[in-house]
C-alpha cells in the first residue's frame, strides 16, 4: 500500500487510513479487532479514532472504541505497527466526556485538554497518540454544511494560541506527537498556523474533513491553504456514509445499514443530493466498476488528498474498499467525474 508524507511530521501514512467509528455499536470487540489484523495485513499503517466514537454519539457508548483500539493493541502487541490518530471533542454541551458534575459545555480549556488526553490515552492501552486532533472547533464556525449568522462573531472561544499552549504541555510530556484539526476552515488553519509560528507551539499537521464526490467543499478555499502550508488532508466519509455505493437508491433501506439502524443521514439528504449520487452511480455501472471504488479512488488520485479514511461494518466492505486503492484511474474518469460535479457541485457540504 503507497505511503504519502503527513504534513511535515517525518510520518509516512498509508493512503488508505481506517476508520474505526462503528465499532462499539454497529460492530462488536471481535469485529473491530478482525478489522485491524486485516488491514495490517493488507499493509495499512494508519488508524483513526476519537474520544467520541463509537457513532452515534451516546453516553452509554463513548469510548467504546478506543477501548476496543486498546485491547487490540495489548492482545496483538501491535501498537508499533500502528500510526494513531485520535480526536478531542469541540465544543459541545454533551458534557458527558469529562468527570465534571458542575460543567455546561465541553471547551477546549486546559484542565479539559488534560483530561481528554489521559483518558484517551488509558482507553488505548498507549502512552501516546501520534496525531491528536481537535474534531471540530471551539469556535462558532460555517461547518457541516451551516452558516453562520452575525451574532455568531461576537461569540466568544479559547483563543487558538491558547489551545496550541494546551496540546504543546501534551507534546512535551510525550504524551501527543503531532497535532491536527478536523471539521475546520481556511481562517481556522491559517489561524493556527500563524499563532504556532509566532510563539513556536506546534504546527497542525493535518485536516480531517468530509470529501467525496459529493462534497468537493475542500476545493474552494482549504485547498490552496493546505497545498502551500503542507497541511495533509485527511479525507472522511468517501462514500457519504454508504449512498455513494448505490445502497439507499430509490428510498431502499438494507438491514443492518446505519441508516436503517440510526436514521442519522441528513447531512446526504439535501436538495440534488439524491440526483448527484444516483449520477456517480450510474456512472460506475456504464464503466463496469463497483460504485464504492469508483468514489473511493476519486479520493484517493486528488493531489492534496494525503490518506482516505474509509469505513466497513463487513469484511467483505473492507475488502471492497482495500481493493479500490489498487483500481486503475484514467482521463476518461477524471472528465466524466468533472462533468457531474459541473452538473451538480457540492449538494452534501
Ligand atoms: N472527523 C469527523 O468528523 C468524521 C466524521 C465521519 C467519519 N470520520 C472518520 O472517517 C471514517 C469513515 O467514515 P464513514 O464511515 O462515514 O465513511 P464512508 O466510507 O463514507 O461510509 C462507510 C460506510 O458505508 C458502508 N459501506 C462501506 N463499504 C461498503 C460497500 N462496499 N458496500 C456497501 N456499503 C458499504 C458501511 O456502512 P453500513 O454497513 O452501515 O451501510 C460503512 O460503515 C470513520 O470511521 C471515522 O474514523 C470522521
Amino acid at each position: 500500500m503507497e505511503k504519502r508524507k503527513l504534513g511535515r511530521t517525518g510520518l509516512e501514512v498509508t493512503t488508505c487510513c481506517l476508520g474505526t467509528m462503528t465499532w462499539g455499536q454497529q460492530n462488536t470487540e471481535a469485529e473491530g479487532h478482525e478489522q485491524m489484523d486485516y488491514a495490517l495485513d493488507r499493509g495499512i499503517n494508519f488508524f483513526d479514532t476519537a474520544e467520541l466514537y463509537s457513532i452515534p454519539r451516546d453516553e452509554k457508548t463513548q469510548g467504546s472504541t478506543e477501548r476496543i483500539i486498546g485491547s487490540w493493541f495489548k492482545d496483538r502487541g501491535a501498537r508499533d505497527k500502528v500510526i494513531l490518530a485520535s480526536k478531542i471533542v469541540g465544543r459541545t454541551d454533551a458534557t458527558w466526556y469529562r468527570d465534571r458534575d458542575d460543567l455546561t459545555e465541553c471547551r477546549m480549556t486546559k484542565d479539559q485538554v488534560d483530561e481528554a488526553v489521559e483518558k484517551s490515552l488509558t482507553r488505548l492501552q498507549t502512552d501516546y497518540i501520534d496525531l491528536y486532533q481537535l474534531h471540530w472547533p471551539d469556535r462558532v464556525a460555517p461547518i457541516f454544511g451551516g452558516k453562520m449568522r452575525k451574532e455568531h462573531y461576537a461569540a466568544d472561544y479559547e483563543p487558538f494560541e491558547e489551545i496550541l499552549s494546551h496540546l504543546n504541555d501534551h507534546v512535551k510530556k510525550g504524551n501527543i506527537l503531532h497535532i491536527g484539526l478536523s471539521n475546520e476552515t481556511a481562517f481556522g488553519v491559517m489561524r493556527f498556523l500563524a499563532e504556532s509560528d509566532k510563539h513556536d507551539l506546534p504546527r497542525v499537521q493535518s485536516i480531517q474533513n468530509a470529501y467525496s464526490l459529493v462534497n468537493r467543499t475542500f476545493e474552494e478555499a482549504l485547498e490552496e491553504v493546505c497545498v502551500h502550508e503542507e497541511v495533509s488532508l485527511l479525507a472522511y466519509s468517501p462514500l457519504a456514509q454508504g449512498y455513494l455505493t448505490g445502497k439507499y437508491r430509490n428510498g431502499a433501506e438494507p438491514e443492518s445499514s446505519r441508516k436503517k439502524l440510526f436514521h442519522m443521514l441528513g447531512r446526504y439528504e439535501k436538495p440534488h443530493a439524491e440526483d448527484a449520487i444516483n449520477s456517480y452511480v450510474d456512472l460506475a455501472a456504464e464503466k463496469g466498476l463497483d460504485p464504492a471504488k469508483l468514489a473511493i479512488k476519486f479520493c484517493d488520485t486528488r493531489h492534496f488528498v494525503t490518506s482516505t479514511i474509509i469505513g466497513a461494518t463487513t469484511m467483505d466492505q473492507l475488502k471492497t474498499c482495500l481493493d479500490a486503492f489498487d483500481m486503475e484511474w484514467s482521463d476518461e474518469l477524471e472528465k466524466e467525474v468533472n462533468k457531474l460535479h459541473a452538473r451538480q457541485p457540492n449538494p452534501c457540504p
